[in-house]
């Protein structure tokens, strides 16, 4: 091997790993961002924390659940990027929600998170609260 393309092994192996760093996978990102609190298999601390698993899965049928769980502080304010984010969203939603997310889920993207998290949620368990109390009304009856 001469020189030169030892040295272009070299660089190649370097931008390699610059890439893969730049995208941790989405379980390290839930380790590092987010077991803090979420505990490292999604328990959470009840009623403290919530657990993350199931009910995420179930807002994602109500409307404005979706937007909801990427505006929640935790979440919103994380220090990761929106394309790390919507793969941790994602990473949660299969991992401790297979039961529950809607068979027409569409996985989160990089777009939609980066416009969800800007809208800052002051209360998010009063605005949690409201979001379950419209989605139980009933619909108008049209004939009454
Ligand atoms: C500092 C502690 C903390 C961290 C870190 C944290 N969360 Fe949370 N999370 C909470 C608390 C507390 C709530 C309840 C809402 C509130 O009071 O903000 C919550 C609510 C949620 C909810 C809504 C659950 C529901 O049923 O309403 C989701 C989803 C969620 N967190 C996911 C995450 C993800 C994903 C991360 C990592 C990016 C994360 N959280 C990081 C504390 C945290």
């Amino acid at each position: 091997m001469n020189g030169i393309s030892g040295f272009r092994l070299s660089l190649v192996a370097l931008l390699f790993c610059a890439a893969s760093q730049a995208t941790a996978d989405p379980r390290t990102d839930y380790l590092l961002y987010c077991r803090g609190c979420h505990l490292i298999n999604g328990d959470g601390v009840p009623p403290d924390v919530p657990s993350l698993h199931d009910e995420p899965g179930r807002l994602l049928s109500i409307p404005g659940g979706r937007e909801y769980i990427v505006r929640v502080p935790g979440v919103s304010q994380t220090a990761m990027t929106d394309e790390e984010l919507a793969a941790v969203l994602n990473w949660v939603l299969a991992e401790f929600n297979a039961d529950t997310v809607p068979g027409d889920f569409q996985p989160y993207t990089a777009k939609e998170v980066g416009a969800a998290r800007a809208k800052l949620l002051i209360d998010p368990l009063k605005y949690r609260a409201s979001l379950m109390e419209k989605n139980r009304k009933p619909e108008p009856d049209p004939g009454s």
